[in-house]
């Protein structure tokens, strides 16, 4: 099975790229073949108004839509910025849009059934509980509009003080939820 990691936020030596990076490390442990990608190596841009209706930009996105169209699993990394995901996370959300009902069934089915979802939210704010609603709201458009199935949440907060590189509880999760995929 194809293990898709992206990382949405802007470090790649950040909280949650090493969160990312240990699942899918997990993930190689477990025999599956892992494709990381972080997107700020890579210009993702809006949707554009097109003639009926929306266009999709030829962009980075384009790369990674053979990989989309072929994982098995999404591990998807964010910050918290402004008490909700990046924009960068939030971009490649919208995105996805290429593969909705609306857009049409024939796009529908490029994207695959039953793709097992994990989130790895990451944020400063030193409450374990803060950010659940986030967690919750990206776990729903996941599996409302996809038809994902949340496979497991990885949240490290407070990582001001308590940097992920250094949190072998979380970073052991990590790699176990990699493993079970
Ligand atoms: C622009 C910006 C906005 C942020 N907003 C929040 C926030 O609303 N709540 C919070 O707990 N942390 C916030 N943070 C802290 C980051 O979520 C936190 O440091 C995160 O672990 C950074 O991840 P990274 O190391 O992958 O970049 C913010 C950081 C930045 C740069």
């Amino acid at each position: 099975m194809k293990v898709l990691g992206i990382v949405a936020g802007p470090r790649k030596t950040g909280h949650t790229a090493r969160l990312v990076e240990e699942t899918l490390k997990g993930a190689e442990e477990a025999g599956h073949e892992t494709v990381l990608y972080y997107l700020s190596d890579m210009e993702i841009k809006p949707l554009d108004e097109g003639e009926n209706g929306y266009s999709y930009p030829e962009d980075g996105f384009t790369e990674l839509m053979p990989h989309i169209e072929s994982m098995g699993a999404l591990v998807l990394g964010t910050p918290i910025y402004y008490d909700h995901v990046s924009s960068r996370a939030k971009l490649f959300i919208d995105r996805l849009y290429y593969y909705s009902r609306s857009h049409g069934e024939e796009y529908r089915k490029k994207f695959p059934d039953g793709v097992k979802f994990v989130n790895a939210v990451t944020c400063g704010w030193d409450r374990a509980d803060v950010y659940d609603e986030v967690v919750k709201w990206l776990n729903g458009r996941m599996t409302n509009y996809w038809n994902m199935s949340v496979h497991g949440s990885l949240k490290a907060h407070g990582t001001g003080n308590n940097p992920v590189k250094e949190n072998e509880k979380l970073l052991k999760k990590a790699k176990d939820l990699g493993r079970s995929l």
